[in-house]
């Protein structure tokens, strides 16, 4: 007896077959729920560790009544307990409890660094070592100095998965990371001269510079459209030569202007406040005054100090001024050492920057008092050094001289190398490499900043179009920044490539003059440099970088800064 007909069973077994379908998808979303689970932690993160060794069967549940020891007598080890916290709660709603003794805590934070190195011998790299142990026990965050324990929090931060008030555990895979960086010196330039940013947007600049490894602001400080620092000797420096009439508009000179004056600096105290909590995030601030070029603002305050005599508006467009201090009036020294002097008592740092890029000589040639310091000082010029270029060098060594007795080395770009280097300068190589390999081969310290790779004004985007409009004469993709190789192996021997501190890249700011304009300059592309600055050239991969983005964008989300949602 046919009971059903063909029809029918072909209908059911149709509908059987789709059932199954659908509860086998309903299943491998579940499964694959369980697995790429949203609650789990990656530890691929960016710049990415030296060596990251996962368990991906067994984790440890992070929950909500985590503990956390630590040493409590040690403020600095506490400092970075607190940030882990703040950190673990913004990624994952999770609010661990602070309890020092507790040797059975879910996470424990120790100074206890298996190998040990001599104080003498230590390199400023190991200082920042850190070691991550995930296992049943829990997370064991080990490190030889405070420095590291901090480094290894923002590994942490990172490799959380973002998860808006957890409920459930927080499953970390079981796993071992050790971690240092390549570079002792990972550096941003920030350009305030240009355009002045407040003083809570550069906290939080360098909180997305500590988010990525990176360990030195180069604060440029002065410029030809601002000087923004106070020198308390000259009270009417900052008041006065802060201030432009108005601005040019749009990228390069167009001959427009908004017809807005335009101000602001920092006061020492500020200055101070910058430099407080740079150092609580394992940030130096390295400081630039612009010399003995890029001086129009002061030069605006103080006529005198210019070979003409002036009058010297604070410049109202960009570009290369030929209004420089004059080199052979002795009041141009007294000058530079008082500002240099304040700007010591302000900023800690061991390292501060001289500037010394684009000194047109125009004014020095007709000048009869540069021309007198050259006659007096012997200088001839010769086929490596023009005698204005060996002037300017004297001033540096002047300046050198006075730095060293408050127990600091001076940072120029490098055209100091122009009328030949001094004592122990260090070379900022942006016009290309091979200021750096020039540096670099007579003894000299480098930090390498060559434009193309590192000058992120520029355009990230192929399509101009697509970003907001800045300095647009050529492309630095986020690909290209990550393409950098600082060392140059082929022409340095391996004693010259030690002279090589590390990268930095530079955001300018002549068409940057908002906070979100100058995070989307500097998003990701800065992610992309961390792996320069951070990671060892067999470690980087452009291809898998782009993977691991997407993790590290949350953060920025999280944030609340600004970035280039596309990547090229
Ligand atoms: C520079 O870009 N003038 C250092
Ligand atoms: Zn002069």
């Amino acid at each position: 007896m046919l009971l059903y007909s063909q029809n029918t069973v072909k209908n059911i077994h149709t509908i059987f077959m789709r059932s199954l379908f659908s509860i086998s998808i309903l299943l491998t979303m579940f499964v694959y729920a369980g697995t790429i689970n949203a609650q789990r932690a990656n530890y691929d993160v960016i710049p990415l560790p030296k060596s990251v060794k996962v368990d991906s069967v067994k984790v440890f549940n992070l929950c909500k009544d985590a503990g956390v020891a630590f040493d409590a007598t040690n403020p600095e080890v506490y400092r970075n307990v607190l940030f882990l916290c703040e950190w673990v709660k913004e990624m994952t709603g999770i609010e661990l409890k602070l309890t020092p003794n507790d040797k059975k805590a879910a996470i424990k934070f120790s100074l206890d660094y298996p190998v040990k190195i001599d104080a003498a011998e230590i390199t400023e790299q190991q200082k920042e070592a850190y070691i991550i142990k995930v296992d049943k026990k829990g997370v064991s965050i080990i490190a030889r100095e405070p420095a590291g324990l901090f480094r290894a929090a923002q590994t942490l931060r990172k490799s959380l998965p973002v998860i808006k008030g957890a409920v459930k555990p927080v499953e970390l895979p079981f796993a071992e990371i050790k971690d240092e960086p390549r570079f002792e010196y990972r550096g941003v330039l920030l350009d305030c001269g240009r355009h002045y940013f407040s003083v809570d947007f550069i906290k939080k600049f360098i909180d997305v510079m500590a988010l990525h490894g990176s360990n030195q602001l180069h604060w440029h400080l002065t410029e030809d459209q601002g000087w923004r620092f106070e020198v308390k000797a000259y009270p009417t420096l900052a008041t006065q030569g802060s201030v432009r009439a108005e601005t040019v508009i749009g990228p390069g000179n167009s001959g427009i202007y908004d017809g807005v004056p335009y101000g602001g600096y920092y006061t020492q105290e500020e200055c101070r406040e910058v430099v407080r909590y740079a150092a609580e995030r394992y940030v130096n601030v390295v400081p630039e005054i612009d010399l003995p070029g890029h001086m129009q603002s002061a030069l605006h305050v103080f006529p005198h100090l210019g070979c003409t005599g002036g009058p010297y508006p604070v410049r109202t467009y960009w570009g290369v001024s030929r209004e420089v201090l004059c080199g052979g009036n002795p009041e141009t020294l007294t000058f530079l050492k008082t500002v240099l002097g304040e700007l010591c008592d302000v900023f800690p740092s061991k390292i501060i920057h001289i500037g010394g890029d684009e000194c047109p000589k125009h004014r020095w040639k007709d000048c009869p008092k540069c021309q007198a310091k050259i006659k007096e000082l012997g200088l001839k010029s010769n086929d490596k050094h023009t005698a204005e270029n060996q002037l300017q060098s004297y001033i540096n060594r002047e300046v050198e001289a006075f730095m060293k007795e408050r127990g600091r080395d001076i940072i120029g770009w490098d055209e100091i190398l122009e009328g030949g280097l001094s004592g122990r300068s260090i070379v900022m190589s942006w016009r290309g490499i091979k200021g750096g390999i020039a540096a670099a081969r007579q003894g000299h310290r480098v930090i390498m900043s060559p434009n193309v790779y590192s000058y992120i004004d520029h355009p990230q985007l192929k399509d101009y179009g697509k970003q907001p409009r800045t300095t647009d004469s050529y492309l630095v993709s986020a690909s290209k920044v990550y393409s950098f190789e600082p060392l140059i192996p082929d022409s340095l021997t391996a004693e010259q490539q030690k002279l090589i501190l590390g990268p930095q890249v530079n955001l300018w700011t002549e068409h940057v003059a908002y906070p979100q304009h100058a995070f989307y300059q500097l998003l990701p592309r800065l992610g992309a440099s961390s792996e320069v600055q951070w990671c060892l050239p067999e470690q980087k991969d452009f291809e898998q970088f782009k993977k691991r983005l997407p993790r590290l964008k949350k953060v920025y989300d999280i944030m609340g800064v600004n970035y280039c949602r596309q990547i090229e």
